[in-house]
């Protein structure tokens, strides 16, 4: 057995935390953890449904100060809603005078199968889950770079891989981008500045609301209950299980830039954009001209080809590694 004093903890002493959408679930979870190892957390919760539809449902941001406090730790509350995100940093400076840390972990699902979305669920999604994304890094940002420092993180979802909630999905794998492209501004203005991704998986309000929207739906289709996963899976599968990644990724030692991490039931994971080898279709006829469709439909071998490709950097906004726009330059002068 190790010998707990002996691991060097990461500590969080003298920095500031803003945990958005941080009153129950995943947020509520990060929040107590980077509070435990010295952080000082703004505690953000409106307290909205799950579908953010319904109205306030109660200060649940104040039940998580408030536990956080009992353990000897500083925290403060605050309930605006993540689309207007300059009140919610203005709330964090007047109580601690930096800010440090941006956890993006607030976040709705519309729960409309393609056929019946609606635009204002559309937009009620992207208000909330991008928008409110937007918001808040634009009033954190200037604080960053003022200190030359800062730690961003994202709430992704694996929705993104493709769901039967199209907005829900399209906002989470709109936030990857933003938080490639912080990412990129950070690293032109040289500082010490981390945007990373965090896709996780928990048993929360938000899936038991969802799965019992979905488990009514059925119903009244004649249709069994939706399959869900076994009691004891779903019993391994609480928000406690993912804050690890999030206080590893918000620390000062870790320089992860834009990278994605799975995380759910103690289980992590890293994604990386993957592309294939260079496929040059410009040839027709030993004539080198404008790419041909039918070349393209020829070379499906080496569009699949992923074990001669590289995997770019996400972050760097270019298309094509370097290697493989040398190819193509040097395939445009042969
Ligand atoms: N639970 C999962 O399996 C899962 C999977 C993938 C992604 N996520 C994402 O993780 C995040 C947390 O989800 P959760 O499962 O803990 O959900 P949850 O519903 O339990 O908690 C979300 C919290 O965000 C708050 N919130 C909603 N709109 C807000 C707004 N406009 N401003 C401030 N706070 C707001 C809610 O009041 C709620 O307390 C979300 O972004 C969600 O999309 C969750």
């Amino acid at each position: 057995m190790s010998d707990k004093s002996s691991i060097n903890e990461l500590s969080f002493e003298g920095q500031v935390a803003l945990v958005t959408g941080a009153g129950r679930g995943l947020g509520r979870e990060h929040a107590l953890l980077l509070a435990s190892r010295g952080c000082k957390v703004v505690v953000n919760d409106l307290g909205s449904a799950y579908d953010g539809a319904k109205g306030n449902e109660g200060r649940v941001a104040d039940e998580v100060v408030a536990i956080i406090k009992a353990a000897g730790g500083e925290a403060v509350a605050n309930y605006d809603s993540v689309e207007n995100g300059e009140l919610i940093v203005k709330a964090a400076l007047e109580a601690y005078g930096r800010l440090d840390i941006v956890i993006n972990n607030a976040g709705i699902l519309t729960p409309e199968v393609w056929s019946d979305l609606t635009l204002e669920s559309w937009q009620r999604t992207i208000n909330v889950n991008l928008t409110g994304v937007f918001s808040v890094m634009k009033a954190a940002w200037p604080v960053f770079v003022e200190q030359k420092y800062g730690r961003c993180i994202v709430t992704s979802s694996p929705a993104l891989y493709g769901a039967g909630v199209a907005a829900y999905a399209a906002s989470k794998a709109g936030v990857i981008g933003l938080a490639n492209s912080l990412q990129f501004e950070a690293k032109k203005l040289k500082l010490d500045i981390k945007c990373n991704i965090l896709v996780p998986q928990a048993d929360t309000r938000m899936t038991r609301d969802f799965g019992s929207v979905i488990d009514e739906r059925r119903k009244k289709q004649g249709k069994s209950a939706a399959r869900s996963a076994p009691a004891e899976v779903i019993a391994r599968m609480s928000p406690d299980k993912v804050s690890a990644m999030v206080v590893w990724l918000s620390h000062s030692s870790c320089d992860a830039e834009a990278t994605i991490h799975e995380a759910g039931g103690g289980y992590f994971a890293q994604l990386h954009w993957a592309r294939s080898a260079p496929l040059f279709a410009t040839e027709k006829d030993g004539v080198e001209g404008a790419p041909v469709p039918e070349n393209i439909r020829d070379g499906q071998d080496t569009l699949a080809d992923f074990a001669n490709g590289d995997m770019p950097n996400s972050g760097d906004g270019s298309m094509g590694s370097p290697s493989a726009l040398e190819q193509v330059f040097a395939h445009l002068k042969s």
